[in-house]
């Protein structure tokens, strides 16, 4: 009763989601992607500053070129799913904080001239974009398959550049046969949460 969120979609997002490890054919249209990100582009971050990029891997020469950069036990799901996403931090994100944050502009250089700072605050700000983004899929009526066993340097150089920090790899698509492993535990509310 607490929840004003309709229960079939708590269900859809969180209770009944899960991490696919395999899936159909069906495809994953750039329309579905767009959904996805003009819903979870609201998501909040520091200062606005909306740092994640998003790689969407869809010719078979990029795949092929990521699967040599997965983990052996990660392979044969980003050879399969219907579409693979590579989520990065982009470390010079300040430069759109004028466009993103119109009634403080000083912002960029106030606060986000020096490079350290910035690569601290664009992985953590994207990080919360890339969990908003999994949601999304969900929301779509997908699974997401989020993965970090990865060489995570041979993805940078292979697709990305200095200035982006991969953050991990997402296979996307309608589960297939024999998706899921068994439903690991959570956490209980009194494990997790204390009142000061
Ligand atoms: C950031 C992140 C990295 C993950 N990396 C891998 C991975 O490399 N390989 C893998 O098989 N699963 C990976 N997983 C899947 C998790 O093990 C899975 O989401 C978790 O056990 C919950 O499963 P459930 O959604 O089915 O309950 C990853 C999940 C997240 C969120």
């Amino acid at each position: 009763m607490s929840l004003v969120l309709d229960p079939a979609a708590q269900d859809l997002l969180f209770r009944e989601a899960r991490t696919a490890n395999t899936f159909t054919d069906e495809p994953v249209t750039d329309e579905q992607m767009q959904a996805i990100y003009d819903l979870v582009k609201y998501g909040p971050t520091a200062f606005n500053q909306s740092p994640l990029r998003i790689t969407l891997v869809r010719s078979p020469e990029a795949r092929e070129r990521l699967v040599t950069h997965m983990a052996e036990g990660n392979r044969a799901k980003t050879a399969t799913a219907p579409l693979v996403a590579i989520l990065s931090a982009d470390n010079e994100f300040h430069e759109e904080l004028p466009q993103l944050l119109p009634h403080f502009p000083q912002a960029k250089d106030a606060f986000f001239s020096e490079r350290p700072v910035r690569e601290g605050t664009a992985t953590l700000n994207a990080a919360l974009q890339a969990a908003y983004f999994i949601v999304g899929v969900r929301a779509a009526g997908l699974a997401a398959g989020p993965m970090t066993g990865l060489d995570f340097e041979g993805l940078r150089k292979e697709f990305l550049d200095d200035d982006h920090t991969p953050l991990m790899v997402v296979n996307i698509g309608r589960p297939g046969p024999d998706a899921w492993f068994p439903r690991s535990p959570r956490l209980a509310y009194d494990q997790v949460v204390t009142t000061v």
